[in-house]
């Protein structure tokens, strides 16, 4: 099946379009991608694998894709590492993570089967010495029905996340357990032999199940990821059917327990899921699935013959309860045509040379004299994204619903899979934020990264200018990159 699977993608990738492909985010050659998993970085090198169906651009049994990055911008394809090719596995590579060991790398994946419509899911190794070609171990499944906790279904038990602490190797995976959505640690001498401990965070109204959790440290806190289903909305937060949500505090080794400290959500925009986290030498770095279960499939009903991407890694760190997130360094690498505005806006204003749809934006405003500012971006006469700042509410507003190719969410979804409003007031009236802009997505990074908020749009063809506006006075400093990654 890997053969196939590779020689499919050799044969076809030149096929997909990629009017919508992003520049400098990953997407796949050909076929369907969702989460990133095996996350980590071996032998100087980052490797990113991710759930992938080549045949189509519809989700379908999961294979593992592979890429590989020096600098976490410039991505290598590699050969496909895992296809559904074993009994416990037949339905699917699922999710999971990678851990380098010596100088094997070892993937911990899940393996779903459906019988007879009996879901079962099962943590699974594969591990390889060249970091390229993976062997499923012969063990496997390792943690299987026996190892689950009464209450816990084995029909939703999944995505291993494996990190070491003191000598000793734990596995978290998400799932539910008496009707509470949860994640449960295990523990092991050897990677191979797992031990349950408890569940770690304990949460009342937690959604239905916790999928893809993740345990990083960043600035001496533990940073634990996971992403619910159905978590339900408080007022501006958890707007999406899924949601993506950080908890800080501290990992207790010798319960398996989680202190925590701080809750929130983790990207307040429209399509940011499954994100994983690792350690690398500088730290904490988190990547997502930028994009959202149950959502128009737009490159797929264009038949563009692909479909998702990876936002750009971002680095992590803590400060005063909060995550903060920063685009990963090696981005500025890339940065071309610098230029520089800055004017008091007292209404509407395209400046000169501030358009277009792959670039950066660093943007100063101070809207202590307005009551609100907004950008346009991918704009045209009857289009454009809007970034709204309403200062009277202190609040920001992101907003798809003009922005080119419709996109519908979620029947249950709050956001309407369309816009997504954020509490926000910047300290002494000075609005910072970081925007990313590539082809179809918009990254925007508030601040010093307390929030960031994400959506994919698809606008028509020469959408490209950048528009401000206000009601009352913005004093206004734009600097404006293009980014280049050939
Ligand atoms: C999250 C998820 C995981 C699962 C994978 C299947 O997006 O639902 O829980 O392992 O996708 O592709």
């Amino acid at each position: 099946m890997l053969k196939r699977a590779n020689e499919y993608i050799a044969a076809k990738k030149d096929a997909a379009d990629g009017e919508f492909r992003g520049t400098y985010h990953f997407t796949p050659q050909i076929g369907w991608m969702n989460d990133p998993n095996g996350f980590v970085y071996f032998r100087g090198e980052y490797h990113i694998f991710y759930q992938y169906y080549p045949y189509d651009s519809v989700w379908g049994p999961m294979h593992w894709g592979h890429a590989t990055s020096k600098d976490l911008v410039r991505w290598t394809h590699q050969p496909v590492a895992l296809a559904p090719d074993e009994d416990y596995d037949e339905g699917g590579c699922w999710s999971g993570s990678a851990i380098a060991v010596g100088d094997m790398l070892y993937l911990f994946y899940t393996g779903h089967t459906e019988r007879d419509g009996v879901r079962v899911q099962t943590q699974n190794i594969a591990y390889s010495r060249d970091g390229v070609h993976f062997v499923k171990y012969e063990g496997n499944p390792v943690v299987g029905p026996a190892q689950i906790p009464e209450g816990t279904p084995v029909a939703d038990f999944r995505d291993p996340y494996v990190f070491e602490r003191d000598g000793k190797y734990f596995m978290l995976v998400g799932t539910l357990g008496d009707g509470v959505a949860k994640v449960q640690t295990y523990r092991s001498d050897d990677l191979f032999h797992w031990e349950y401990m408890s569940d770690i965070l304990s949460r009342a109204h937690a959604g239905y199940c916790w999928e893809c959790p993740s345990l990083v440290t960043a600035d001496g806190e533990n940073v634990f990821l996971c992403s619910p289903v159905d978590y339900p909305a408080e007022k501006y937060r958890f707007c999406n059917y899924n949601s993506c949500v950080y908890a800080l505090g501290k990992f207790n080794p010798k319960t398996g327990k989680m202190q925590a400290s701080a809750f929130d959500e983790t990207d307040g925009g429209l399509d940011f899921y499954a994100a994983q986290a690792t350690q690398d030498g500088k730290g904490a770095v988190m990547i997502a699935w930028m994009n959202m279960w149950n959502r128009t499939n737009v490159t797929h009903e264009l038949g563009h013959g692909w479909a998702g991407s990876f936002t750009l890694p971002r680095r992590l760190h803590t400060k005063d309860g909060k995550l903060l997130q920063t685009p990963a360094e090696g981005i500025s690498a890339y940065y071309t045509d610098e230029m520089t505005i800055s004017d008091t806006l007292d209404g509407t204003a395209p400046y000169e040379g501030v358009s277009g749809n792959i670039l950066r934006l660093k943007i100063s405003a101070d809207v202590s004299a307005c009551r609100s500012f907004t950008i346009s971006l991918f704009a045209d006469d009857t289009h454009g994204t809007m970034l709204t700042y309403d200062a009277e509410e202190g609040t920001v507003l992101l907003d798809r619903s003009e922005s080119g190719y419709p996109v519908a969410g979620d029947a249950r979804e709050v956001s309407e899979g369309k816009r997504r409003i954020a509490q926000y007031r910047p300290e002494n009236g000075l609005l910072e934020m970081e925007i990313f802009l590539d082809k179809s997505s918009a990254e925007i990074f508030f601040g010093e990264g307390e929030l960031v908020m994400t959506a994919l749009v698809y606008p028509p063809e020469g959408a490209e200018d950048i528009r401000f506006s206000c009601e009352g006075s913005v004093r206004l400093s734009v600097v404006k990159n293009g980014i280049t990654v050939s």
